[in-house]
């Protein structure tokens, strides 16, 4: 009933040319395949030539953060309408490197999110906890709060245009992936209070698990019932191991 999302984060890697090589590989590759949507996120200044390769493929654009302003004196910052500009559909908000790199609070996500949402972009809206605070028994404490935190002033109806990703920071870049039945517990706990506030709207909501997506663990992590897709970090940069798992993600037929 939710069709399985796979999104590939680039982050500082990849240059013009091999940017446009990859996201033309995936594409390319890919060719009509509906039944998984599948989304690029490269680095902005790449975006628009990345965009270029994929028009008329049905792989989607993104990028991987924006500022919470439409425009202004913000040097060094990129605004939502110039991601949309850009000829992106999607944008990256709270990922755990921005919140834990770049000290980004919980507060300015959700305006980013609000900016974005305005903007007319979609929005992955990534949520996870430390080592330390998953041993200490305080996931579901920490999700919970980013979670609200990040919705605030969100309504409803806004839903369809979100995505919640979760990705535990210990498993980010680390090869140290979560366990399914991990994932499962966390996906589960953002979906009973995404449902607590957005009643049965939630059950539409494509939650993703990133964190050391491999193609060799995919398929037990989208076997779960409430993983609905991934966000790849390190894999998604070679358009193979890419493949494989947006191929996992392909329904059984
Ligand atoms: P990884 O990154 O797949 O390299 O662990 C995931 C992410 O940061 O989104």
């Amino acid at each position: 009933m939710r069709t399985k999302f796979v999104a590939g984060n680039w982050k500082m890697y990849t240059n013009a040319a091999r940017a446009r090589d990859l996201a033309g590989e995936v594409a390319g590759k890919l060719g009509s395949e509906k039944r998984v949507a599948v989304a690029v996120f490269p680095p902005f200044p790449y975006l628009p030539a990345v965009a270029e390769t994929l028009r008329g493929t049905v792989v989607m654009l993104g990028a991987q953060n924006c500022y919470c302003e439409k425009e202004g004196a913000f040097t060094g910052e990129v605004s939502p309408w110039m991601v949309a500009d850009a000829g992106c559909q999607w944008v990256i908000v709270g990922h755990s490197e921005r919140r834990h790199k770049f000290g980004e609070s919980d507060f300015l996500i959700n305006r980013k999110l609000h900016a974005a949402l305005e903007a007319g972009l979609r929005v992955i809206l990534c949520l996870g906890e430390t080592r330390e605070e998953r041993d200490k028994g305080q996931t579901e404490r920490v999700l919970g709060w980013q979670l609200d935190c990040g919705l605030v002033g969100i309504e409803g109806g806004l839903l369809p245009h979100l995505v919640l990703a979760y990705e535990p920071v210990w498993a980010i870049g680390t090869g140290l992936n979560a366990t399914p039945e991990q994932a499962q517990q966390a996906h589960a706990f953002l979906r009973s209070r995404a449902r607590s506030r957005f009643g049965n709207a939630a059950d539409r909501l494509i939650i993703q698990y990133g964190g050391s997506v491999k193609p060799e663990n995919v398929a037990s992590l989208l076997h779960q019932p409430d993983v609905d897709g991934a966000l790849v970090g390190g894999a998604s940069l070679q358009a193979d191991l890419f493949l494989a798992i947006v191929r996992a993600a392909l329904p059984a037929t």
